[in-house]
C-alpha cells in the first residue's frame, strides 16, 4: 500500500514513515520537493541500518501534490492553521478511494498552560475543518492525537498506549485499525463518528499540562 504523508518532514511524519515502512511504500510530502527527498533518504538510511532484513517497503519523497495523487492513504501531518490552504491544493488530485487521516491537534499555549483552540476560540475541531475542506472525500479518519512524536520515532520502544479513532466510513475504519495495530504497543479505540473527533483532540493539551506539572516524560493515554 502507498502511504503519503503531507508535512512528512515534521516529527510526527518521520515517526509514521519509520513505523510503517516495514510493510508499505511511504511517500514523504513537503511543500519543498528537495526537503522531502532529503528527509526520505535520511529516514530510510537510518531504518535500513538497524532493521535491514525486516523492511519490505520503501521511503521516498516528493512535493505534497505529487504524493497526494499516488497515495492509497494520506496523512495530513500539518499544523491546524494550515488545513484550509493545504486541502485546497490537494482536494482535486486525491483518488476517490483514498483514506485521509487527520492526527491534527488544534492547540495553543498561554500563561496558564496548553489549551484546545476550538473551545477557547469557538472554532471547529481539526477533523471537521478537514471534512469541510475536502468535500469530495468520504473516507476521513481522525486518529493518533495523543501519541508523542518522541515515542513514535523511537522504534526501540513499544508505545504501550491507546489511540482514539473517529470516522463515518467502515472500510476506512478497518484500514486504519490495521495500520494502528502495525505499531507495536498501540491499541485502536473506536470513538464513533468523525464529528466526535474533538473528544480525542482535546486530550492532547490535557496530557501536556499533566506532563508539565507532574514531570511525566511523553505520557500517553490507555483505557483500563
Ligand atoms: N508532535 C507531536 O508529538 C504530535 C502528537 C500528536 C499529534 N500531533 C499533530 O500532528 C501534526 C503534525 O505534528 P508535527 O509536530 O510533526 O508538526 P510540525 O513539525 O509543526 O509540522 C509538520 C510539517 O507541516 C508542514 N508545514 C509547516 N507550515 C506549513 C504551512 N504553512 N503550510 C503547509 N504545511 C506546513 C512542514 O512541512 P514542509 O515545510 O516540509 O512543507 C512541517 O514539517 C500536527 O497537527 C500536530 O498537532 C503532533
Amino acid at each position: 500500500m502507498k502511504i503519503g504523508i503531507i508535512g512528512g518532514t515534521g516529527g510526527m511524519g518521520e515517526g509514521f514513515a519509520q513505523r510503517w515502512c516495514f510493510n508499505h511504500d511511504i511517500l514523504i510530502g513537503s511543500r519543498d520537493k528537495q526537503k522531502a527527498e532529503a528527509s526520505a533518504k535520511e529516514n530510510f538510511n537510518n531504518i535500513k541500518n538497524i532493521f535491514a532484513e525486516k523492511i519490505r517497503g520503501t521511503i521516498s519523497g516528493d512535493d505534497n501534490i505529487s504524493i497526494s495523487k499516488e497515495s492509497d492513504v494520506l496523512i495530513l501531518s500539518i499544523p491546524y492553521e494550515n488545513i484550509t490552504s493545504t486541502c485546497k491544493d490537494i482536494s482535486n488530485v486525491i483518488s476517490d478511494n483514498c483514506t485521509v487521516i487527520s492526527p491534527i491537534v488544534p492547540m495553543g499555549r498561554n500563561e496558564k498552560g496548553f489549551y484546545y483552540i476550538p473551545i477557547e476560540d469557538r472554532k471547529k475541531s481539526a477533523a471537521m475543518v478537514v471534512a469541510e475542506n475536502l468535500p469530495n472525500c468520504s473516507k476521513i479518519v481522525s486518529a493518533f492525537h495523543t501519541i508523542s512524536e518522541v515515542k513514535l520515532k523511537n522504534l526501540k520502544i513499544s508505545l504501550d498506549a491507546d489511540t482514539f479513532v473517529c470516522t463515518d466510513n467502515k472500510e476506512s475504519l478497518s484500514l486504519v485499525t490495521s495500520l494502528v495495530n502495525e505499531i507495536e504497543g498501540l491499541r485502536p479505540i473506536f470513538l464513533g463518528a468523525l464529528s466526535l473527533s474533538y473528544q480525542a483532540e482535546v486530550m492532547t493539551p490535557m496530557i501536556l499540562n499533566a506532563s508539565k506539572h507532574n514531570k511525566l516524560k511523553h505520557p500517553g493515554i490507555k483505557l483500563v
